[in-house]
């Protein structure tokens, strides 16, 4: 099913999600229903908190990011309990976007190399090293968990620049091909 994805404004996009167990209910139909909500917006990752429920769970596909010609192939995989372990390398900027921010990109700076440790959806452990373009929609997904958006990490001028857009999202007044919940509307 795909599930509406709630829009700027609304403050469960600002909530620290809490920590899930195994049995949590219905939490396989919500990673289906979420794989399904992410394709038909044609994101590259969704978490949690986007679709009402602040809970520490993202997913990926960063597949679709990479063609034939490049080494990487990308990531499709969920995330679940995600704690970064370490962040390193040089900080580069990547026009990044968000499904509930709809219609605007701006250029984020983050750093290039990610030790992350979780739990997948049969809740095995994982440990991964990622790197790259991977790395940044994780970086993007994990700050969703912890309330953050990626307007946070612009410079002040820059995001005050774009707060009647901002606002116009929350209302409802943007153009958007997927279902979204406004929080003003
Ligand atoms: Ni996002």
């Amino acid at each position: 099913m795909v599930l509406p994805i709630v829009a700027y404004g609304d403050p469960v996009l600002r909530r620290t999600g809490a920590e899930i167990k195994k049995d949590y209910p219905g939490l396989q139909q919500l990673i289906d229903d979420m794989f399904e909500t992410m394709e038909k917006s044609k994101g590259v990752g969704l978490a949690a908190p986007q679709v009402n429920k602040s809970i520490r769970l993202f997913i990926i596909d960063s597949s679709k990011m990479f063609d034939e010609e490049d080494k990487e192939e990308g990531l499709r995989e969920v995330f679940i309990n995600a704690k970064i372990i370490d962040e390193s390398g040089d900080e580069w900027g990547y026009e990044e976007g968000c499904l509930s921010i709809p219609g605007i990109r701006e250029d984020v700076y983050r750093e290039e190399t990610l030790l992350i440790q979780y739990y997948d959806r049969d809740f095995n452990f994982q440990e991964k090293k990622l790197t790259g373009l991977t790395a940044r929609v994780v970086q993007h997904e994990f700050d969703h968990i912890e309330g953050i958006l990626f307007i946070d990490h612009l410079k002040p001028l820059r995001k005050s620049l774009l707060k009647s857009r901002l606002e116009n999202i929350s209302k409802g007044k943007v153009s958007v091909e997927y279902k979204m919940k406004f929080p003003k509307k």
